[in-house]
């Protein structure tokens, strides 16, 4: 049975995907040497990245922290992550301000994060969401009306 939680985690994996095709171009600009078209294909990763993260944030998130045994350790390392990658990419437009060696590093590490991330994300996070959460938990909670729910099934 498709859900509209099974609908969100595909859209998020697939976003996931696309996600991953940009960090390509990162990529390549770093294996080119050229810390400046790493930063543009960088912010291109973050703009697309944004609106991910805050559904993740608004209601994948949430839905797992208070329904998932486990849910709010697996929650609170995935936010670490969001946080982390605000962090790194400020570090890194400062080392290409800078025109320093070190950026093509710390771009292979910011790439490297985002996978991971990415990567953790699918194999926990969405299929936590995917198992524990019914039609009705996802409706109540993208309406804004409660996040308290009980496991519709397992
Ligand atoms: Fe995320
Ligand atoms: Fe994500």
């Amino acid at each position: 049975m498709t859900t509209p939680m099974n609908r969100l985690t595909a859209e998020l994996r697939e976003e996931h995907r696309i996600a991953s095709e940009l960090l390509g171009h990162v990529e390549e600009a770093l294996d080119r040497r050229n810390p400046r078209a790493a930063e543009r294909a960088l912010l291109a990763v973050y703009e697309y990245l944004e609106p991910h993260s805050r559904k993740e944030e608004t209601i994948v998130f949430p839905l797992v922290a208070e329904s998932c045994p486990g849910g709010k350790t697996a929650v609170a390392e995935f936010e670490q992550d969001h946080r982390k990658e605000s962090e790194l990419l400020e570090e890194f437009q400062g080392e290409v301000a800078l025109d320093s060696p070190a950026a093509i590093t710390l771009g292979r590490r910011i790439v490297a994060h985002i996978r991971d991330h990415m990567r953790a994300e699918d194999n926990v996070l969405l299929t936590l969401a995917d198992f524990k959460l019914g039609d009705a938990e996802v409706t109540s909670c993208v309406a804004g009306k409660t996040r308290r729910r009980t496991v519709a099934h397992s």
